[in-house]
């Protein structure tokens, strides 16, 4: 085994006896301050002379980081510099809230798993843009927005909205994540009932802004792998009505008979790592067949190796993005990916 595997081994040993909230906010501190003083430009995006142009953006590489992980962007000097395509900041929301009550991560080892309860907890728009508008950038960075808690679902198209003006001139694609399964009611707006008033009111703001600005922002919706297949033709349909510029398969799942380890049936919370890949993988596979090649298909979920990531581009992945995979594995996981899918 390479030191470096055995080393990050040791330390994913370590870091893996606290809560994995605490875990995760002390590995990205520590990891946020070594990258600011000593670090920087260790692992620069494995670039090319012929990056890949997507979304009418240049991607270094076709792998980013999964929103959730750098909700708030306050580790950006960390995220910037560790080999990466594109980072992806949020879900962000217009005011800052807690989210749901602790213990809210848990970890499945046997599955190589994450299960997240989290809720949209985040510093809310402003404290990512602070935050965005100190940072030089090595790669695109797109910003993913929700709903705040209490906003009600019939409203909730004025709480992206408001992300969006706020964000607009700082991003370099703008996320809408309508598949938490962790904000009540929120995947709702997957059904044509919500969706179309709520992509219209979308693309309304957009163009206003696109004029204000005179600056591209593509649009990109972030779906639930736990969509039923006519719910998602009829998605796919009005993401080509609307000319939405990608999608992202998937968020987390709900489906809990996917782990092994049953002592996690009853926890609440979407289900990432393993468990997703092929629930992911077959969203990405219908999604390709609906829209062809006129929306930029982003696969996420379950990337926890090299074989995994050159399978989602196989069935029609254009990008690709992982959360989980890199508690698991750390950063060598970016570069065996970034090496092999180019
Ligand atoms: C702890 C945790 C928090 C997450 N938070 C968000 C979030 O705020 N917004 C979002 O769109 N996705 C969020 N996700 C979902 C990931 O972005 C990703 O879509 C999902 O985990 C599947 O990828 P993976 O199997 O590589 O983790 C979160 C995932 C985890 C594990």
């Amino acid at each position: 085994m390479k030191l470096s595997k055995s080393l990050f081994r040791l330390y994913r040993n370590t870091i893996f006896m606290l809560p994995a909230e605490t875990a995760h906010s002390v590995s990205l501190a520590s990891a946020e301050f070594l990258y600011k003083s000593w670090l920087k430009n260790m692992f620069i995006a494995d670039r090319q002379s012929m990056p890949n142009k997507l979304m009418g953006l240049s991607f270094p590489n076709k792998l980013g980081l999964a929103a959730g992980f750098d909700k708030n962007g306050d580790y950006l000097n960390f995220d910037n510099n560790i080999g990466l395509g594109f980072i992806e900041l949020g879900t962000v929301t217009p005011k800052a809230q807690y989210g749901n009550s602790k213990p809210r991560i848990f970890r499945s080892i046997k599955d190589t798993a994450i299960i997240n309860h989290l809720g949209f907890n985040n510093k809310g728009v402003q404290h990512l843009k602070n935050n965005l508008q100190l940072i030089e950038r090595n790669q695109p960075i797109g910003i993913n927005i929700g709903k705040n808690s209490s906003t009600t679902i019939e409203l909730a198209h004025e709480d992206y909205q408001y992300c969006m003006k706020e964000i607009f001139s700082l991003a370099d694609y703008i996320t809408l994540n309508i598949s938490s399964p962790n904000t009540s009611r929120l995947r709702e707006l997957h059904s044509d009932n919500y969706l179309d008033t709520f992509l219209h009111e979308i693309k309304k703001t957009h163009a206003e802004l696109t004029k204000k600005y005179k600056k591209r922002v593509p649009l990109v919706l972030k779906i639930s792998p736990d969509i039923q297949d006519n719910d998602l033709e009829i998605l796919c349909r009005q993401m080509l009505n609307y000319e939405i510029d990608g999608v992202i398969a998937t968020n987390t799942t709900i489906d809990k008979n996917l782990l092994i380890d049953k002592s996690y049936l009853n926890n609440k919370g979407g289900v990432s790592g393993k468990p997703l890949f092929k629930k992911s993988n077959i969203l990405i596979k219908n999604i390709k067949n609906l829209v062809k090649d006129n929306i930029v298909i982003v696969g996420a979920g379950g990337i926890t190796s090299k074989e995994s990531a050159v399978e989602k581009l196989s069935l029609g992945a254009d990008l690709l993005q992982l959360y989980t995979g890199l508690v698991y594995f750390g950063l060598d996981l970016i570069k065996e990916i970034t090496r092999e899918t180019k």
